[in-house]
């Protein structure tokens, strides 16, 4: 798709159609997430995917509250984490500058740009979800304490068009100097 049809494709869907991702085209989108640029090409984020109907069933209303949970329903689950105290980090496990581990939290952010654009790319919606119980996900998914868990994406097709977004104008948020 051309890069500004797919930005402009590319919003948060609420509504989806009960119709699951096949697993050719999620690790597509997984291998083009991974092309994402990371800190010294460390490449600590993770995802778990929930993608077949037994364990979306399963997990879908305790991993998240209910209008998350509504939201995402007939969607897969990409829960994406990160390898803490690596990126942004020395060697000796020094925090190279103040950020510490906010570069993996950035470097996971990148990842999961990356990643629903790769999803419209291949005809997918998705939903960004940071309200999500963290508790509940790492004792499911057996999550290792030295990731944090951010974010819970939905993916899958939407079932009606979503409502436009306004964006701030550019001399708001940009300064030219
Ligand atoms: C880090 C992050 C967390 C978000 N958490 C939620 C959420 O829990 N539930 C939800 O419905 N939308 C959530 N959103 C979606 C935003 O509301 C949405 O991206 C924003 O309103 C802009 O709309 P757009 O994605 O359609 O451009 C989240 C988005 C981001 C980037």
């Amino acid at each position: 798709m051309e890069f500004q049809k797919l930005i402009e494709v590319r919003c948060s869907v609420r509504d989806y159609k009960k119709e699951l991702i096949d697993h050719d085209t999620l690790v597509s989108i997984l291998k083009q997430a991974q092309m994402a640029p990371s800190w010294k090409n460390q490449q600590t984020s993770r995802v778990y995917a929930l993608e077949t109907a037994e364990c979306l069933d399963e997990l879908r209303e305790k991993i998240l509250p209910s209008f998350n949970a509504k939201s995402s329903s007939g969607a897969c689950l990409l829960i994406t984490t990160f390898v803490k105290d690596v990126v942004g980090f020395g060697p000796d496990g020094t925090p190279t500058n103040e950020l510490g581990n906010y570069w993996g939290a950035y470097d996971l952010g990148l990842h999961d740009a990356y990643m629903v654009l790769a999803a419209a790319n291949e005809g997918y919606d998705t939903l960004i979800m940071g309200i999500r119980n963290e508790e509940v996900i790492r004792e499911a998914l057996k999550i290792p304490k030295n990731e944090v868990i951010v974010s819970v994406i939905a993916l899958g097709k939407r079932n009606q068009e979503p409502s436009l977004r306004p964006r701030k104008e550019l001399d708001e948020v940009v300064r030219f100097y």
